[in-house]
């Protein structure tokens, strides 16, 4: 047997209803929180109810909602000024991957000198280290897909550059997660579809990466079985409540494994468009992760062999191992054209004469993404992958 390390100090509580309980545990990080919350989800009246949960394990709230999707640096250093003049002592965040990432670079600014952007991982500057005075993190997804409500990452979008970086450390991990899944009911079709696409690509990509091990394989290959499964009947009816609860668990297993190893390609592509056009971030993976996966499967035939049977054994029966593992691909494809997912880069406003300038960030602030990818990648070759997704 491999040797292997595993680190998940998230506890996490999960089940319908589970919201209820958010007092009893935020109670033991502070008296005084400051709950970053998702504008949509604040003006359905989450918010306030949140603030009575509190206010009845006697913890004083702060509330917070402006929060736009691709979390913008310079507001989460605006957010973590106020929180420092409120002297809150914990910080929860509820909504999206957007809403959760802004929680955490809260979490950091409140108490670390800098700027959040200061704190990302990019080769242009010194990268500053969250100490130990980060403030304690509890999250509540209200999305399956983002899988932050239990990992060390943040991502933070800086518009003066139009680029998105990511702070990496584990000073950020939640000590709590509640993940309810009948708070995820209210998401639209749309938004079910890509956010569960982004939690397959999390699944996929860290079951290929090199760095993948027993435990983290454990985690992803279960996830994808779980979305094949369950994402078109989520997004087909958003009240099918075994369908959220696969889901929810699905998003969160995968967080749990990139966690561990990171994402490969489809990220590291994806995410320097997302910045540029500030497109959706499950959109940006939806458009490149069947291409990469036929671009990286000859690397390793039995992963890629192990996704297709994950996804659709029965559609792989006959074949050869090289056949099973090119298959994979074909099911990512048809799984996202079940959910009505096929988009392309040129979709989100990505043009040729911008390839240069993505190829480039994806290499100055995703270079670990494209360095864990199973197959070596070239800077042309990740030119070549962005005009074939265009
Ligand atoms: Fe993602």
């Amino acid at each position: 047997m491999e040797d292997f390390n595993c680190y998940l100090p998230v506890k996490v509580i999960f089940g319908n209803g589970k919201l209820s309980e958010l007092g009893h545990y935020a109670k033991n990080y502070g008296s005084k929180a400051f709950l970053a919350i998702d504008p949509y989800m604040d003006k359905i009246g989450l918010g306030d109810k949140v603030v009575d949960l509190l206010k009845k394990s006697s913890i004083e709230t702060f509330k917070y909602s402006n929060i736009e999707p691709n979390p913008v640096c310079f507001m989460v250093d605006k957010a973590a000024k106020i929180a420092k003049e409120e002297g809150v002592e914990v910080v929860i965040g509820i909504g999206g991957g957007s809403t959760l990432d802004f929680a955490k670079g809260v979490a950091i600014i409140t108490t670390n000198p800098g700027k959040s952007w200061d704190y990302t991982e990019r080769t242009d500057h010194e990268i500053h280290r969250p100490n130990d005075k980060t403030l304690p993190i509890l999250t509540i997804p209200t999305t399956a897909g983002t899988g932050s409500e239990v990992t060390l990452y943040s991502v933070l979008n800086n518009p003066t550059i139009k680029e998105k970086s990511t702070i990496f450390s584990d000073k950020i991990f939640p000590k709590v997660t509640i993940v309810d899944p009948e708070l995820m009911y209210s998401m639209p079709p749309r938004l079910t579809a890509l956010t569960g696409i982004d939690a397959l690509s999390h699944a996929i990509e860290s079951y290929i990466n090199i760095n993948a091990n027993l435990y983290s394989s454990m985690l992803a290959i279960e996830s994808i079985k779980l979305v094949a499964q369950y994402l078109p009947a989520a997004v087909a009816n958003g009240k099918n409540k075994e369908a959220r609860e696969k889901m929810a668990w699905a998003s969160t297993l995968a967080g749990m494994a990139i966690s561990h190893v990171g994402t490969v390609l489809p990220h590291a592509l994806g995410q320097p468009v997302s910045g540029l056009c500030d497109a959706p971030h499950g959109g940006t993976i939806a458009c490149c992760l069947t291409r990469v996966i036929e671009f990286s499967f000859t690397a390793d035939f039995n992963r890629f062999a192990n996704i297709a049977e994950a996804i659709d054994s029965s559609a792989i029966k006959s074949l050869s191992l090289r056949e099973k593992a090119a298959k994979s691909a074909e099911l990512v494809q048809r799984l996202l054209k079940d959910v009505n997912s096929e988009v392309t880069f040129g979709d989100f406003g990505l043009r040729e004469d911008d390839i240069d300038k993505v190829t480039n960030i994806a290499l100055k602030a995703y270079y670990m993404d494209i360095n864990n990818n199973p197959k070596l990648v070239t800077k042309e070759d990740i030119q070549k992958l962005y005009k074939e997704c265009l």
